[in-house]
């Protein structure tokens, strides 16, 4: 997690570093801080705060310095509370360090290099700060490589050395950090959306190697002293002119946009009423030879893949497994060549997701990923990738990242189907046809989202929660329970509905809320069976349900039909509706909606 950003170069740093560091806030937005060279001074100055970059703003306005080189940073945090002295930058010595990542040796080199007398925060950074003065002997290369050699863990390290005022340094392990030679200077931040409004080309500073950048020039080195060319890309990403567009929050913007970008999404991969996926370069010996297929990803892009389990076991009848990208690794997976491993990721940064797939690589696993944000890390590790065109995704709380995950994921199915013999060339128009029927029934949902705003005050004042459904409908709510606790902090658990008598039936009393999602009819008897059980014992329940299988139920419950589909595609218009569930709760209890206590948009460590 944790932003960071550096500029050097003839103009003011300042007001480039906030604005910079504006659009880096999800990455982090506990404290922030920016660090300055004072013209004609050669000190650097720092300003740092607890709280976002329109507090340092302030800060910074209250004691103005004129600098044209700095770095800042805004922090998610790991190591060390939410206190100004954790937030970075920080300063050892010579030395000034922003950092993102997690220094897992920290304790041990405080020990070994006895430490504990030059730290003043608490966090795993400053120790980094405090051994790279200790090393630096007026060669600040010489320095990064040596400290960074004894470092475990990961790391976007970006320094400026007293001694150097102008120049600044940078070094990384996983952690991304690009960079870029603009108009105005030289850039680099952890992610290109800092970079989007000065430049569509740069270049990912490879792992292990030191970039050096002054005012004209940027050089790169690996560990051993011998220059590396950068590979130039193009930034082919919208990532600036965004604004809420008269929405009080990015997240009901956002839900709002889900049909045109699902429509988007599926439009140039529908060919002939046909899946096709020719322009992703994705062929179909790929879809053809893999004999079992595993999905890696973290929290909404690891519900996209139970959703997606569930259509490939009732379509192809093939092994599939959905794994957390955290637990991937140490659970001693099966891979080999035969499996296709599929990472699903909004950001293309999680760090979980991205280790995962590596590992996944390396064991000689083909490599798809379906991703959101163009040229991110795990694009550049992927054999094959599958963009999706939900656009930027502002609000922490994912929404149309899932709605055109899942788009991708859908036609990949219908595709892999048709080549296997599991769908007729006709059950398979009619399945794409089904398809591109979905984004009318979004707009169908939030048509209607008064009705769910009136629903929302059923659940307002709760503090737990159930949600319970059974089969595809379960995954839907894990996905709907996820939304609703983040944004809204009201402990709510998604329980398979079958499972309660098992155990948590026990918490229910009388008024506890209760959502129920009923829309696969071969199981809607048995939902209903378990909705009937916890009604007899007193919940409050509100029930979601495909308005088809409706009709004798409207007078029992809070009831919210919703637009008929297939069952298979009900997923898209009841996570519609679930999403606006849980943006009425939040933004009527009158939390920030879109930045939720605790959280980060890009969770960039393990
Ligand atoms: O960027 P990613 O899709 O890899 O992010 C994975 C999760 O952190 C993310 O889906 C998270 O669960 C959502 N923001 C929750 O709404």
């Amino acid at each position: 997690m944790c932003g960071i950003v550096g500029y050097t170069g003839a103009k003011s740093a300042i007001e480039l570093l906030l604005d910079s560091l504006e659009m880096l806030e999800h990455r982090g937005y506990d404290s922030v801080g920016i660090g300055c060279v004072e013209d004609n001074k050669g000190m650097v100055g720092i300003q740092k705060c607890v709280g976002r970059v329109h507090d340092l703003r302030k800060e910074c306005e209250k004691q103005p310095m004129h600098s044209t080189c700095g770095i800042g940073h805004t922090r998610w945090a790991t190591h060390g509370g939410v206190y100004t002295k954790n937030a970075h930058p920080h300063q050892c010595g010579k030395v000034t360090l922003v950092h993102n990542g997690i220094v897992e040796n920290y304790r041990e080199l405080t020990e070994d290099y006895e430490l504990q007398g030059k730290l003043r925060s608490e966090t795993d950074t400053e120790v980094v700060a405090a051994l790279l003065d200790r090393y630096y002997q007026g060669d600040a290369e010489e320095a990064i490589k040596r400290v960074v050699q004894k470092l475990k863990g990961t790391f976007a390290l970006v320094m400026m050395f007293e001694e150097e005022p102008g120049t600044i340094y940078a070094i990384r392990n996983v952690s991304p950090i690009v960079a870029a030679e603009c108009e105005r200077g030289m850039m680099l931040a952890s992610d290109l959306t800092a970079l989007g409004n000065f430049t569509k080309k740069y270049f990912v500073v490879p792992e292990y190697c030191v970039l050096k950048m002054t005012k004209d020039k940027m050089v790169i080195t690996n560990l051993d002293g011998e220059g590396v060319e950068p590979q130039m890309q193009v930034l082919d990403w919208k990532v600036s002119g965004l604004g809420k567009e008269g929405y009080p929050f990015y997240m009901e913007k956002e839900i709002m946009e889900q049909p045109n970008v699902f429509a988007e999404t599926i439009k140039r991969r529908i060919f002939k009423g046909m899946p096709d996926f020719s322009a992703d370069g994705l062929s179909d010996d790929v879809l053809m030879s893999c004999k079992r297929i595993c999905i890696v990803a973290c929290g909404t892009a690891m519900h996209v893949g139970l959703i997606t389990q569930a259509l490939v076991k009732s379509i192809l009848h093939m092994h599939i497994d959905v794994e957390l990208a955290s637990e991937f690794m140490y659970s001693d997976p099966v891979l080999d060549k035969d499996t296709l491993v599929i990472a699903v990721s909004q950001s293309g940064e999680t760090v979980d997701t991205l280790e995962a797939f590596k590992y996944a690589k390396k064991c000689g696993a083909t490599c798809l990923s379906v991703l959101n944000v163009r040229g991110s890390s795990i694009s550049r590790v992927s054999d094959y990738v599958l963009y999706t065109e939900a656009g930027p995704e502002i609000a922490v709380a994912s929404t149309k990242a899932y709605t055109t995950q899942l788009a991708v994921m859908y036609l990949m199915v219908a595709k892999m189907a048709f080549l296997r013999g599991a769908l007729s060339e006709e059950e398979t128009k009619a399945y794409i046809q089904e398809l591109q029927n979905v984004p009318s029934k979004m707009e169908e949902i939030l048509d209607r989202k008064k009705e769910i705003h009136v629903i929302a005050k059923e659940v307002l004042e709760s503090k737990d929660l159930f949600m319970i459904g059974r089969g595809m409908d379960y995954s839907i709510l894990l996905e709907g329970s996820l939304k609703l606790k983040e944004v809204s902090y009201i402990h709510s658990e998604a329980y398979a509905s079958g499972e309660l008598k098992h155990g948590p039936i026990a918490l229910i009393t009388e008024h506890t809320p209760v959502v129920a999602l009923v829309t696969q009819g071969r199981i809607m008897s048995k939902e209903l069976s378990n909705i009937k059980e916890v009604k007899a014992r007193g919940a409050n329940v509100v029930l979601f349900i495909k308005e088809k299988l409706a009709t004798q139920l409207k007078e029992d419950y809070n009831v919210v039909t919703l637009p008929d589909l297939e069952d298979k595609f009900m997923v898209f218009p009841a996570i519609v509706a679930l999403q606006l569930l849980a943006y009425y709760v939040s933004s009527d209890k009158g939390f920030d909606v879109d930045k939720p206590r605790n959280l980060a948009k890009v969770v960039t460590v393990e």
